[in-house]
C-alpha cells in the first residue's frame, strides 16, 4: 500500500518528474494502422452513415414507427454512426447488454466495453423485425431495426456498473428516471448527423488531424480548462512514458452531463478563447458529442476505448475521474483514484497507455503540486471548489489567476450574466 502511494505520489516531483510513473518504463508502440495511428478498438473504424439519399428515403420508409430521440440517445447515435463507439455497429442486444453489464465484455469477440449502450423507449407496439425512424430536432438522424427489445433489470445494470443502486447517484438516477422502460438493441443506419451549434469532429477527421507515428495524449473533461487541468495536459506530453514529439488532443465532452455541470454550448466557447490564446502547436482540439454517465472506473474505460477510435494513444487519467457525490449526503462514489486503477488495469489489454496524475493543488509557495507534497512539505494551499467557484461567478466575484485563465473566465461571465 506504502510502495503504491509512493508511486503514485511521484507524480509532479519537482519540475522532471512530473507525473507518476508505474509500470511504464519499457513501451512497445501502439499498435497502428495503415496510416501510422493507432487501430480503432476491435480493427476498423465503423462507419454507419449511409451516402445515398434513395438508400435513405427507402430506409425512412421502411420504418413502422418513429421515435424523437432524447439528447442522450442523439449522441449515441451519432457516436455509433461515425464509429467512436466501434466496433459496434447498432444498439447492444440484450445478450450483449448482459454481458458488458456483467462483464465490461462483448460476448462476440471479448472485447471490453465499460457501459451499455441502448435505445430506451416506452412504446408499447414495437417489436422485434420492426424498424424505427429515430428524430432528433426535425433531423432524421437514423433508423434501428429492432433485433431485441427487453425490460432491464435496472437494478442490477446501476449496481454493476455504477457500483451502486442507489438514486443519489445523478447516473443511476438518470437509468432509472430518465431512460424508458424498455430497452431496444439492433442494427443502426447513420442518415444525417445531429446539427449542432458547433462541429463534433468525427473519429475520422480527428484521425486525419492527428500527426502519424506520434503518441497522442487525449484529455477529457467535463468541465471548463481551469489551472489544473492544462498543468495536467501540458505536462502529459513530458510524462515518462510519452515519446517525444508527442501531441495532446484536448476533447472535453459537450453532451448532456450532470445538471450543475456548465453545459457544453458554454464550455465550448471557453475552450475556443483558450485555444486562441494559447496557440500551442502541440495541442489539439476537438469536442465529443457523448453524454456523461459519471461512473467513475468504467466510465473511464468508455472514455478510453472511444478515444482509441478518434486516434489517442494515450489517456490521462486524474484524481476522481467521472466520479460523483450522493444528491442527499454530499458523499463521494468513488474513492479518489479508483477510475485511474481501473484504467491502469485496462490500459494494456485496450492497447493504450494511461498518463496518471496524483491529485494537484495549487500552493502559496511552489504553485501546483501533488497534495501530498503540499501535505509533507506544509506548503499553504489554495483552494476552491467547484460549486465555490460558480457561486463567485453568479456574485461577480473575482475569480484568482491562479484558479482560472481570466479569457475564460470572462467567457463563463458573459454567460452567467446573459442566462
Ligand atoms: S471528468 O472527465 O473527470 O468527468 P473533469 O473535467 O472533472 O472531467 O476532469 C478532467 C480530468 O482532469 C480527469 O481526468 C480528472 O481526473 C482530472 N483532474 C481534474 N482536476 C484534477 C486535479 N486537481 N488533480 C488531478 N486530476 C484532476
Amino acid at each position: 500500500m506504502l510502495q503504491l502511494c509512493a508511486q503514485r505520489f511521484q507524480g509532479l516531483l519537482g519540475k522532471c518528474a512530473a507525473y507518476s510513473h508505474r509500470l511504464y518504463s519499457a513501451h512497445p508502440a501502439f499498435q497502428a494502422d495503415g496510416t501510422g495511428r493507432i487501430l480503432p478498438h476491435g480493427g476498423e473504424l465503423v462507419d454507419l452513415l449511409v451516402p445515398g439519399s434513395h438508400e435513405k428515403m427507402d430506409l425512412v420508409k421502411s420504418c413502422k414507427y418513429t421515435q424523437e430521440c432524447s439528447d442522450r440517445n442523439a449522441c449515441d447515435v451519432e457516436l455509433l454512426s461515425v464509429g467512436g463507439f466501434s466496433p459496434l455497429k447498432g444498439f447492444m442486444n440484450r445478450d450483449v447488454y448482459e454481458q458488458v453489464v456483467a462483464n465490461m465484455r462483448l460476448p462476440a469477440n471479448n472485447l471490453i466495453f465499460g457501459l451499455p449502450v441502448v435505445f430506451d423507449t416506452n412504446n408499447e407496439r414495437i417489436k422485434e423485425g420492426d424498424r424505427m425512424l429515430l428524430k432528433y430536432k426535425g433531423q432524421d438522424i437514423g433508423v434501428l431495426e429492432v433485433e431485441s427489445k427487453w425490460v432491464p433489470n435496472k437494478a442490477r445494470e446501476t449496481k454493476e456498473c455504477y457500483r451502486t443502486s442507489s438514486l443519489e447517484h445523478p447516473g443511476v438516477q438518470m437509468v432509472s428516471m430518465e431512460r424508458g422502460k424498455y430497452y431496444l438493441g439492433g442494427k443502426v443506419w447513420g442518415l444525417e448527423l445531429p446539427k449542432r451549434e458547433f462541429p463534433c469532429a468525427t473519429p475520422r477527421v480527428v484521425r486525419a488531424m492527428l500527426p502519424a507515428d506520434q503518441d497522442v495524449v487525449v484529455f477529457q473533461c467535463r468541465n471548463p480548462v481551469h489551472r489544473a487541468h492544462y498543468e495536467l495536459f501540458t505536462r502529459a506530453l513530458h510524462a515518462p512514458n510519452v515519446r517525444p514529439g508527442a501531441v495532446c488532443l484536448v476533447h472535453p465532452t459537450v453532451g448532456p452531463t450532470q445538471d450543475d455541470d456548465i453545459p457544453g454550448i458554454v464550455r465550448y466557447h471557453t475552450y475556443e478563447v483558450l485555444k486562441a490564446e494559447l496557440q500551442n502547436p502541440a495541442i489539439f482540439w476537438a469536442y465529443l458529442p457523448y453524454s456523461m454517465h459519471m461512473a467513475g472506473p468504467r466510465e473511464a474505460i468508455q472514455h478510453m476505448l472511444i478515444r482509441k477510435n478518434y486516434g489517442c494513444t494515450h489517456f490521462i487519467v486524474g484524481r476522481d475521474m467521472a466520479g460523483s457525490k450522493s444528491c442527499l449526503t454530499g458523499e463521494d462514489f468513488y474513492g479518489l483514484y479508483d477510475a485511474q486503477d481501473f484504467a491502469n488495469k485496462y490500459a494494456a489489454e485496450l492497447g493504450m497507455q494511461t498518463v496518471p496524475s496524483a491529485d494537484v493543488v495549487y500552493t502559496e509557495e511552489r504553485g501546483y503540486v501533488t497534495a501530498d507534497i503540499a501535505k509533507k512539505e506544509g506548503l499553504h494551499v489554495r483552494k476552491l471548489s467547484g460549486t465555490k467557484f460558480r457561486q463567485m461567478l453568479r456574485g461577480g466575484e473575482d475569480i484568482p489567476e491562479w484558479f482560472a485563465f481570466k479569457s475564460v473566465v470572462n467567457v463563463l461571465r458573459a454567460h452567467t450574466q446573459s442566462s
